[in-house]
């Protein structure tokens, strides 16, 4: 089976390291925010180029523990999409705000920013760009938008760990960035983990006053807050990962450039990189009209393909009547038939990339 990520081969290739963190953690009798989150947070920041970073529970908990740094609750509205995690759309509805969604750009997937200024009113307090599939939104377009009407901007950056918007990693740009640690991720944790950075050292302590009880000093609240917080596990592990990091997009872009070369000529649209953008292929999704038939078919082969994601957040039970959608989501929902994620992993061979390829030809042959 060519699985479409693969989280264990990576735990495999880092084995020694990762085990010595994991020791030294266990031995250190220090498990919740200790030296381990302290070093990574500051190793993040370096990484990133961003003054400050602080690690928390999750990329959802990195969305929720934003907006209310901001102080962004009931009667304000955020902007972003419905082609994107739930989670995106979830932390805005925890602080009680009102998510207003925008169509998604059709060649990038990611906010088209043509759509945004119909979305603003006087309550938008943010927008929250989705640097998709290890793309960045089109942020310079955005910052123009946004840039004279006070409007916050929260990079959710889940999916483009050290991916590039011209010479800036991803979180650097926005006001606030916001990374998940899910162990499939560019920089995956063996746990759940996230961490936020941002510019203003008034929004870092009040992060930080939020992700643990709003405790000041121990036992003393200052603010409401909630639990949080990386532990020292998943900080040591992610010590080990971060030096990697680059070295590993680099590999999952040589291996998507296999793909596109492979599959260039068959009947499907193969992923767009924007002019200016480092993508680090998080995913590697097609379009084709044929997906469920493909997807279906590359099984029967021992091939696992993902679907990221298969119903816009808009059309979902839960979210329905919550949510207010500017305009119509006409591409949100046209693309959440035709995509299809390939397996995509640092440590996939590069000959399992061509069985894939061969395989996508085959079914293009055969139909
Ligand atoms: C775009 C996006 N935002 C937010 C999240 C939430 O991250 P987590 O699963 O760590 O809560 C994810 C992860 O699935 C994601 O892909």
């Amino acid at each position: 089976m060519i699985s479409c990520a693969n989280p264990h081969a990576q735990y495999l290739s880092h084995q020694i390291e990762i085990d010595r963190a994991i020791k030294r953690v266990l031995e250190s009798g220090r498990y919740i925010l200790s030296e381990e989150v302290k070093c990574f947070e500051q190793e993040f920041s370096v990484f990133n180029g961003s003054p400050f970073a602080v690690g928390v529970g999750s990329g959802t908990e990195a969305l929720h523990l934003a907006l209310a740094a901001l102080s962004i609750g009931s009667g304000d509205e955020v902007i972003t999409v419905s082609h994107t995690a739930v989670a995106t759309i979830a932390a805005i509805l925890l602080v009680g705000a009102k998510p207003v969604l925008v169509d998604i750009d059709p060649n990038t997937y990611t906010l088209d920013p043509k759509k945004l200024g119909a979305a603003i009113t006087s309550r938008t307090r943010a927008v929250i760009p989705v640097h998709l599939y290890g793309q960045a939104a089109d942020l310079d377009a955005i910052k123009e938008i946004t840039h004279s009407k006070n409007i916050k901007i929260i990079e959710d950056c889940a999916q483009a760990h050290g991916a590039r918007s011209g010479a800036a990693r991803v979180g650097t740009r926005g006001d606030l960035g916001c990374f998940s640690f899910y162990p499939t991720k560019n920089l995956g944790a063996l746990g759940d983990g996230g961490i936020i950075t941002c510019h203003e050292s008034s929004i870092e302590k009040k992060i930080r006053l939020l992700r643990e009880y709003g405790w000041a000093e121990r036992y003393h609240s200052h603010i409401v807050g909630w639990n949080s917080r990386l532990d020292e596990l998943q900080a040591g592990i992610l010590r080990v990962k971060l030096k990697y990091l680059d070295h590993d997009n680099s590999k999952r872009m040589a291996l998507a450039q296999i793909y596109k070369d492979q599959l260039s000529n068959l009947d499907l649209i193969l992923p767009f990189t924007k002019n200016g953008n480092t993508h680090v292929y998080h995913l590697f999704v097609l379009a084709l009209t044929q997906r469920d038939k493909l997807q279906k078919f590359l099984a029967s082969q021992e091939i696992q393909c993902g679907i990221h994601y298969p119903i816009p957040i808009h059309q979902q039970l839960a979210y329905r009547e919550k949510l207010g959608v500017s305009g119509r989501l006409e591409i949100t929902e046209k693309i959440a038939n035709q995509i299809l994620s390939l397996p995509l992993y640092p440590e996939l061979e590069f000959s399992d990339v061509q069985t894939v390829a061969l395989a996508i030809k085959g079914f293009f042959n055969e139909t």
